[in-house]
């Protein structure tokens, strides 16, 4: 037996940590079924009566807008004898209906109709038998967090910092909101959910042919790999509570131009539709327009545990298993633009992020490869050292080199807190070199 903090070490960490089953499960006790973890996004239950069904961990709930407009998060798990009750991903309806006694329930999760209810007591009380509710359920720029705690942490105080980062991602859209209506990238992988981090240090290995296909297309005006290296003035930040990001914009903070400067640079198109675009930031932003748009570009967060903000990716990442990962993948549209401006954000989503793009297949073969290294444990720490002696600046965070671990040891200073240092675990730790 060993102790969690024995597993995550100053600078180094052991492999049981992605691999073993037992903390797999201690994982969904821990994290999954207790913190604070992304569930929709409210576009994706517009109006009254839609529903969406999604996953915590293991447990399958019903995020639904009531007839009053109120988000609930059900469990989905009829009180008679525990049938889902609706197995669309998305729609709208009035009722779910079990489908195995016809017990049916409103979509406030109420029970509302039992079939041929004589054959029960008079102390039969359907008040009592609605479906099961997620104890706490809170919402910031839209993202839906449902947490099965009663009592713990408010999501303000969860998210910290991160907070910003989600309200600057809605900030692309002058009506500050954005909708994920363009569909769902769906992939699996045979890998552990922590490896979907946020990894400035490999970019340029693993994604080697991102930066072929950049180099072919720019040409000797392409400064090949400059973004990731230890060289870079690109940083790497530990926002506190497991929440960390890249800053990929090396500071040189690109001008986006206005609505008064017809030379719109930096992927705005200089088109009708990207001129209107800055008309109607302008209109909503004024002045700050060109600076709320850079923000938004540059979102590019962990939100732990499950959410990540990229550009203009919204990726959610749910663990199967140990060794088995779900990552569902939208592209956000941004409300109130001309049609093209949100055409390109599908159009980059597809080049990059995609099941079938030029970028996230890359990650995905290297989780994978992870998953099947870690398994040769004789020697079984892995290495988390790059910038250990970073200091924090005055609001705690941590910001380092891209390159450096920071956000991988933040989140496995997260996960240790939440799996708790002193608890005990089926894993042997020993010294290099020993046998097991
Ligand atoms: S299990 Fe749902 S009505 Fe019986
Ligand atoms: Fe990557």
């Amino acid at each position: 037996m060993a102790q969690y903090a024995e597993l995550i070490q100053p600078g180094r960490v052991h492999s049981a940590v992605f691999t073993s089953e037992d903390i797999y499960e201690a994982e969904l006790e821990n994290i999954f079924y207790r913190y604070w973890m992304f569930v929709a996004h409210e576009s994706e239950i517009p109006q009254p009566g839609d529903y969406c069904t999604k996953w915590i961990g293991q447990k399958q709930v019903i995020v639904s807008r009531a007839a009053d407009g109120e988000i609930g998060v059900f469990f989905n798990r009829c009180r008679h004898r525990g049938a889902a009750v609706c197995m669309e991903e998305y729609g709208n309806a009035s009722f779910f209906r079990c489908p195995y006694h016809g017990w049916t329930y409103n979509s406030s999760g109420d029970l509302v109709g039992v079939p041929y209810p004589s054959r029960y007591g008079d102390d039969f009380d359907k008040s009592s038998l609605g479906l099961a509710k997620v104890a706490r359920v809170g919402s910031v720029a839209g993202f839906i967090f449902a947490s099965m705690a009663e009592e713990g942490p408010t999501l303000a105080e969860h998210l910290g910092k991160a907070a910003g980062y989600l309200e600057d991602f809605v900030k692309a859209s002058p009506l500050s909101t954005v909708s994920l209506s363009a569909g769902t990238s769906k992939s699996t992988f045979w890998g552990n959910w922590k490896f979907v981090g946020m990894d400035g240090y490999h970019t340029n290995f693993t994604h080697k042919t991102v930066l072929d296909l950049r180099q072919r297309k720019q040409g000797a005006s392409y400064s090949r790999g400059a973004g990731n290296s230890d060289k870079s003035s690109n940083e790497s930040w530990d926002l506190g509570n497991g929440h960390c990001r890249l800053d990929l914009t090396g500071k040189d903070k690109v001008a986006v131009g206005s609505a008064s400067n017809t030379s719109i640079a930096a992927n705005i198109p200089d088109t009708d539709d990207g001129r209107e675009y800055m008309r109607l930031m302008t209109e909503t932003y004024g002045d700050e327009a060109p600076e709320v748009i850079r923000r938004s570009r540059d979102v590019h967060i962990h939100v732990w545990p499950n959410l990540q903000l990229i550009g203009s990716q919204v990726r959610v990442i749910r663990s199967l298993a140990a060794g088995r990962t779900e990552v569902m993948s939208y592209p956000a549209m941004l409300d109130g633009v001309p049609d093209s401006i949100n055409t390109e954000r599908i159009r980059s989503f597809e080049w990059f992020s995609g099941v079938a793009s030029f970028g996230t297949p890359d990650d995905t073969e290297v989780f994978e490869r992870n998953q099947i290294g870690l398994q040769s444990d004789y020697i079984p720490w892995l290495v988390l050292g790059r910038g250990l002696t970073v200091a924090p600046q005055e609001d705690g965070s941590l910001v380092g080199n891209v390159t450096d671990e920071v956000p991988q040891r933040a989140q496995m200073q997260a996960w240790l807190r939440a799996m708790g240092p002193e608890s005990a675990v089926d894993v042997a730790v020993r010294t290099e070199g020993e046998a097991k």
